[in-house]
């Protein structure tokens, strides 16, 4: 591992609090930190390096997974931190922070690996990528690299412009767009289990599968980011990257040679190959809805509209369902329902595979047979089952569903943040969201986002604590189908 400075933009922040420190933090202790780094921090207030690391030390202590317990390896880590105030608009004080970056790896006698972070309000994208360059701290002899959190843009048009932009500074191949739902385990394991396992990747295709089913329900409610997400919605906040990003892993198929940049060919024929929605079938393939007041775990909790900060009458949905197709030979006619959304009864993000039901025995029980589904649950905790049937001799021998499930019972594994940000250091894009993967993603919600905006969708509501709304149930059962 190349010796670094990783200078974050947004060190005062709460992602930085409870993701990117713990994250660094972990990597250390795993011994997957360079030999030789040193972290600038830069946030808009004063503050000395000895505050900036205690506030660092502090967050281990709330937030790692592995707890800091030796003084001496805090000492070290929390050493390498140095905080350097700084306006993200003003070019003169990347000029200071240029300075102190050269005198660091004076230092520390490493060579010039720049990795920068952006975790930012979004309106600070351009002008820090700017400034980066005008300021020559993206000159370097040794190699530069962006990690950008999302959103990457609000719509088609934006990101496009974001995208020129961060050009200017950065070569698309230093530019690590982060979508945290592929640095989650189950995520990653997903290419292993389509191409380590001879039984999945035999039935990876329209032949046996008969729907895809992608859920990511919330219990909580929008938090204390009304601002943010009653601009946004699930369709931006979720369902355009995170919920994209799992349809395209799960519907790739494994090239021979799996390099990143093979990989992100994959993904990016599966983004292609999305049947783009029509202004006229938009309303019959999407629902969108918004939660109202109802009772969660135990608890009454209030509807959107009475949320703190959530304008009166605000039309934002907070949960989104879609059918899509994909227009290729191993998907054709294979539907991928997606579905998201805040304040529902269970947290819980999850893949279930359908398969076909082709079984022509004659079997008295064969038409009110289960379906085999393989169910792989990405969090929280991981798990993967297989339901087959099988004869019940406590029940007369009645044909029933029974479930095949594999949980690890690791506790301590690598959270999204460290297989990320130790991804991005050595150079691995696998897991990051390619420019392609995002402008196609964008292009696809695009006829979405214009149908919310015309009010030619209608807003449907569902009981806070509830599965969802019904009108979603629509989605599936026209084609002959149900929601896992
Ligand atoms: C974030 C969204 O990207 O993902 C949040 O902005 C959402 O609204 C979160 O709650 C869900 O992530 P996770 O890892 O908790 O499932």
């Amino acid at each position: 591992m190349d010796a670094m400075t990783f200078v974050l933009f947004g060190a005062t922040g709460d992602l930085a609090k409870r993701k990117i420190y713990p994250a660094l933090y972990n990597l250390y202790v795993d011994q997957k930190m360079p030999k030789a780094f040193s972290v600038i921090g830069l946030g808009r207030r004063e503050l000395s390096d000895a505050d900036f690391q205690a506030n660092v030390e502090k967050s281990l202590h709330e937030f790692s997974r592995q707890k800091p317990e030796e003084a001496s390896q805090i000492r070290d880590f929390i050493g390498a931190f140095r905080y350097c105030s700084l306006n993200n608009t003003k070019l003169e004080d990347y000029t200071r922070l240029l300075q102190l970056v050269e005198q660091r790896e004076q230092e520390l006698d490493i060579p010039a690996n720049r990795m920068f972070y952006m975790s930012v309000a979004p309106e600070f994208f351009e002008p820090i990528a700017l400034n980066i360059q005008e300021s020559g701290l993206g000159n370097t002899k040794g190699w530069k690299k962006l990690i950008i959190e999302k959103p990457f843009g609000h719509d088609l048009q934006s990101a496009r412009e974001l995208n020129e932009k961060l050009s200017n500074t950065f070569a698309e191949e230093e530019i690590y767009r982060i979508d945290h739902f592929l640095g989650k385990p189950m995520v990653q394991n997903i290419e292993t289990l389509t191409y380590a396992n001879p039984v999945i990747q035999a039935l990876w295709s329209n032949r046996y599968i008969a729907n895809v089913q992608i859920t990511a329900s919330e219990t909580v409610g929008v938090e204390e980011r009304a601002a943010y997400y009653d601009q946004s919605g699930a369709l931006r906040d979720m369902f355009q990257n995170h919920m994209l990003q799992l349809l395209m892993m799960i519907a790739l198929h494994l090239p021979k040679r799996c390099t990143p940049q093979e990989i992100q060919y994959k993904k990016k024929k599966i983004a292609e190959a999305l049947r783009p929605l029509t202004k006229e079938n938009v309303a019959s393939e999407v629902v969108r809805a918004q939660y109202g007041a109802g009772e969660l775990q135990g608890s009454s909790v209030v509807g959107y509209l009475d949320e703190p900060g959530i304008p009166a009458g605000s039309q934002n949905e907070t949960y989104v369902a879609a059918r899509l197709w994909l227009d290729d030979p191993f998907w054709s006619e294979v539907p991928f329902y997606i579905r998201t959304g805040k304040r529902m009864a269970e947290k819980s993000t999850r893949i279930v595979i359908e398969f076909k039901s082709p079984l022509k025995t004659g079997h008295e029980s064969e038409n009110t047979m289960a379906p085999n589904l393989l169910t792989l649950e990405i969090g929280p905790g991981e798990s993967m089952s297989l339901q087959l049937n099988a004869k019940n001799p406590l029940n007369q021998g009645e044909v029933e569903p029974m479930h095949m499930t594999f949980k690890s019972g690791e506790r301590n594994v690598p959270e999204a943040y460290e297989n990320l940000i130790f991804d991005a250091m050595r150079g691995d894009a696998t897991f990051f969201a390619h420019w392609n993967e995002v402008e196609l993603a964008w292009q696809w919600v695009q006829p979405i986002q214009e149908a919310f905006a015309a009010g030619a969708i209608p807003l449907d509501t569902y009981n806070a604590g509830s599965g969802g709304p019904e009108s979603a149930d629509r989605l599936t059962a026209e084609n002959g189908f149900r929601w896992w």
